[in-house]
């Protein structure tokens, strides 16, 4: 690439998130999501590259990993034999258009355009005086689609004519069959063409289900934009690229081959393609043809011409774009933020995107993420409901509901998550994994839902518990376990345990609480939330989560006088075998001693290795709740005083680990200083740090992990050792992912924690740094959004599906803007800095809260900077409220919001003085 040329930057257009960038195709590695709720996810590239499927065992497109976006010849094309002297793919996806891509001043001009969620790339030819405009989309209906309609214009002066092929690779079958049985599966392909298109429909799936019937039709159809049905087909790969071709340079295209297969054939049993040949065009100077190309993955058995009736007109596309755009835009409407930085604002537009992909993808079916088979882990479940809550909340009282069906009773939980709500799968290992802040999550989500709704009875509700063959929290299996029992607890009678979500909660934070190993901390078992970190299952320990868990403990115990105080009750029931857990109520243990806390959990092991008694006991709900505060007050004693380090030269901080040999993680080594990010999150996040504490971290973080190069704070300091008695991560180069990468979700939940405890400018710095990197196209390489990670290279890394993106709306929202809830009441408490109040002295956010939308305006008429402002006046739709002021927020009795109309935007100015 010559020296000189300056990578474009993508740049918004308009006010619904549209951005454009130029030459998106000198930029490897872009993708995008198309999707819809029915369950169909595409992935396209600005050469129309990536992949289509509805499963892990259904891909239209073959299955694609991030290199294959620059390697891989299959991509979505539409070619055009210009004179028979000319050879173009409207996609730029020809040998020669991209070896001429290189060049800095190439003969194409490419440019990209997308929205939420549709994706359109515009090219033009000069020399040969041709342009293409190709959008794609999802429709937001039942079927399982991608529509993509290819507009070809004459944009010279003379008359151009052309013949033109729509080719679209089929691969039809699962991701397992790239290598497993790659050529044999083909032979299963039953091709046919109809009056539009190409149609396979394999005789037998061969994957880890076994040898199945197949019921799935892949489909790929296309028609003229007047309606005009296609000339033929070449449905067979090796004709269509001929002897000694390639995709990218196909025999039937550059030979103008014209013995085209017809309409209503059969070829069984070779790879296939959905090459579709048209009438050839004529184009007079700015005149203009249009194709429709319709891919499907079918499994509803209806005829798939009807793809055609609805989609095949020109008029039906523009048609559905418009649903399309409407669908996404309004469900991207109850949330906003207005600040000084239009753009800032319009980025947050595309990280509220972010979460839903996360919902329909799970952490699958993108090109980086190339691992699992679909769904999400337990952890992304729960993370994933705290953006629910804040743009979709109606749904997830249920979704919680389901959620806490997947708890063990020994305080474990499900790993393997099904696709349907609630739906759970039985782990048939022998020894599973145990994830040990898995337990920690939940209640987070679930305070933030009480908090937001004020709804307490929530807790009260009856939700069954999880059961498999794992017990004691895998370290051992439950022999009279089998597939009859069900996946349900049962009591010795036979019927299903049912108990509270309170009591699945107080399981989840009680048992971890005992669960410690030699230094006291709760162990590691088969990592925390740093998923690399798994090599330390004997004696690793979790001293950032302890932290979590003891901040969670503390809360609850607050929890639970509220929901005495206004339920008006004084007991809540608890299983019989659950109270040995609650030693303050019989006799106390001693916290510091781990054999005792050991002895305790020990036992109450032995109570439920297969069934529970069904018995229960009422317990004092002032009882539980300083049992709970007791052993919170343990943890934050335990933490502050035996894991702080400190280097030679002065820095302090916390030490968040012990491995495999029961050693800290953290300090300073012969090696040089090692120190995490994760391990001082959860204290600051959590309460546990002392004022001084937190500002010693913070110069520590500052000198030994901020990094302008990587635009944040990295996960972890350079340890210089593939540390084997710690992870996996310490294998990955450094700079890369969980060791030492600028781990998005981790900073952003350090920002997170900054902010909760008054560090704004800290807070602010950080975020301001992350966005800048995000937004800086020549370094990050990303469209709009927030990634997993940014490497050593400062590229963007694993876009869209990631908890990040979860944390950070839940940050703006929280922490930044300050809307809170506070059980059903709204709190406001501001924490913006004056440079984010544009030039008339506002900042504003539209939400919802209580179901009544609301758009709240802070006016800071006197340019104050954070921490020198209070809340002075503030209106509700024109009329002036009470300024009800708890410890610097307003607080809004929930009576008052119930009040609002429901179909109203209304409008709450506050003014900052
Ligand atoms: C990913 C996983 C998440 C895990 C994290 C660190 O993060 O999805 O469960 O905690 O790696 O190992 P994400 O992609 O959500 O940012």
């Amino acid at each position: 690439m010559n020296e000189k040329y300056k990578i474009p930057s993508w740049s918004f257009k308009g006010n619904k998130g549209e951005f454009i960038l130029e030459d998106p195709h000198k930029t490897s590695g872009l993708y995008f999501p198309l999707a819809n709720e029915a369950g169909m996810m595409s992935s396209i590239t600005p050469l129309l590259a990536g992949d289509i499927k509805t499963s892990q065992n259904t891909f239209l497109m073959q299955p694609v990993s991030s290199r294959d976006l620059h390697n891989s010849l299959d991509s979505r094309n539409f070619w055009l034999n210009i004179d028979e002297k000319f050879i173009w793919s409207a996609t730029g996806n020809s040998a020669y258009q991209k070896l001429m891509g290189f060049k800095t001043e190439s003969e194409e001009k490419v440019e990209l355009e997308a929205g939420y969620l549709w994706h359109k790339v515009t090219r033009e030819n000069k020399v040969l005086g041709v342009s293409s405009e190709i959008i794609n989309f999802v429709p937001v209906n039942q079927d399982k689609v991608e529509l993509m309609k290819v507009t070809i214009k004459n944009i010279g002066d003379k008359k151009i004519k052309f013949t033109p092929t729509a080719a679209v690779p089929i691969y039809g079958r699962s991701a397992d069959n790239i290598r497993d049985h790659r050529h044999v599966t083909s032979l299963l392909h039953r091709i046919s063409t109809n009056e539009y298109g190409v149609v396979i429909n394999p005789t037998l799936t061969f994957d880890e289900r076994g040898h199945k019937v197949n019921n799935i039709v892949y489909s790929v159809q296309a028609v003229q934009g007047d309606g005009t049905s296609p000339i033929g087909f070449c449905p067979v790969e090796e004709d269509f690229v001929g002897e000694g071709g390639s995709l990218d340079w196909p025999e039937a295209i550059v030979n103008n081959k014209i013995s085209f297969c017809g309409k209503y054939k059969t070829i069984d049993g070779f790879e296939a393609i959905g090459a579709i040949r048209f009438q050839d065009c004529s184009l007079e100077p700015r005149e203009s043809n249009s194709y429709i190309v319709i891919m499907g993955i079918n499994d509803s058995g209806l005829p798939i011409e009807e793809y055609v009736s609805s989609y095949g007109e020109l008029l039906k596309f523009e048609d559905e774009l418009e649903k399309n755009k409407l669908y996404w835009e309004t469900k991207l409407s109850s949330l906003s933020f207005k600040s000084s930085s239009r753009d800032f604002d319009m980025w947050m537009k595309w990280v509220e995107v972010q979460p839903i992909m996360r919902r329909m993808y799970g952490c699958s079916f993108l090109p980086h993420h190339d691992y699992g088979r679909g769904g999400r882990g337990w952890r992304d479940l729960w993370q994933d409901c705290l953006a629910l809550l804040l743009l979709e909340p109606k749904q997830v009282r249920e979704l919680l509901y389901n959620n806490y069906g997947g708890v063990r009773f020994d305080g474990s939980n499900a790993t393997i998550i099904g696709s349907k709500p609630g739906e759970f799968i039985a782990d048939r290992n022998n020894i599973s994994r145990t994830w040990m802040d898995h337990g920690a999550w939940p209640y987070l989500t679930t305070k933030l839902y009480i908090d937001r709704s004020g709804d307490l009875e929530f807790l009260l509700e009856k939700q069954a518990y999880f059961k498999d063959k794992q017990c004691r929290r895998s370290r051992e299996v439950d022999t009279k376990w089998t597939d009859e029992y069900g996946r349900k607890q049962k009591n010795n009678d036979g019927s299903i345990y049912m108990g509270s979500i309170i009591e699945h909660m107080l399981l989840q934070q009680i048992t971890a609480f005992f669960n410690v190993g030699e230094n006291n901390n709760i162990r590691l078992e088969g990592a925390d939330w740093n998923d690399g970190l798994d090599m330390a299952v004997e004696k690793g320990e979790s001293v950032t989560f302890t932290a979590f868990y003891g901040s969670n403990l503390m809360d609850l115990s607050k929890l639970l006088k509220s929901i005495k105080e206004k339920l008006k009750i004084e007991e809540i029931e608890i299983a019989l075998e659950m109270t040995t857990l609650f030693d303050t109520l019989r006799g106390r243990i001693d916290y510091d001693s781990v054999t005792e806390k050991n002895n305790l959990l020990n036992s109450y092991f032995d109570l439920c290795i297969h069934n529970v008694t069904g018995e229960k006991a009422m317990i004092s709900i002032d009882e539980l709740s300083s049992d709970l505060e007791r052993k919170a007050n343990w943890i934050k004693e335990h933490i502050r005083k035996n894991e702080w380090v400190k280097t030679s030269d002065g820095f302090e901080w916390f030490n968040g680990y012990y491995d495999n040999d029961g050693k800290p993680l953290e300090g300073q080594f012969k090696s040089g200083i090692r120190m995490t990010l994760t391990g001082q999150v959860f204290p600051i996040m959590g309460d546990i740090a002392d004022e001084e504490q937190i500002e010693k971290v913070i110069l520590s973080i500052n000198k030994y992990l901020k990094d302008q190069k990587v635009g944040g704070i990295r996960l972890n300091s350079n340890f210089n050792e593939v540390k084997l008695n710690m992870g996996r991560c310490f294998g990955f180069a450094y700079g890369h992912k969980e060791n030492g990468a600028m781990f998005s979700h981790m900073t952003i939940m350090y920002i997170n924690a900054l902010y909760k405890r008054g560090y704004v400018k800290e807070g602010y710095e950080i975020l301001s740094m992350i966005y800048k990197h995000c937004s800086d196209f020549e370094k990050s390489r990303i469209l709009p959004g927030i990634p997993e990670y940014i490497n050593e290279r400062g590229r963007g890394m694993y876009n869209y599906l990631t908890g990040a993106a979860s944390w950070l709306l839940l940050t703006m929202v929280n922490e930044v803007y300050g809307i809170k809830g506070s059980l059903g009441d709204l709190k406001i408490q501001p924490k913006l800095l004056m440079e984010q109040f544009d030039n008339n002295y506002l900042a504003s956010i539209f939400t919802t809260f209580r179901d009544k939308k609301i758009n709240i305006v802070f006016i800071n008429e006197r340019k104050l900077e954070y921490g020198s402002y209070r809340i002075g006046r503030a209106t509700l739709d024109g009329k002036t409220i009470e300024l009800n002021l708890i410890e610097d927020s307003l607080v809004i009795d929930k009576t008052y919001i119930d009040k609002l109309h429901i179909d109203d935007k209304h409008e709450l100015i506050i003014n900052l003085v």
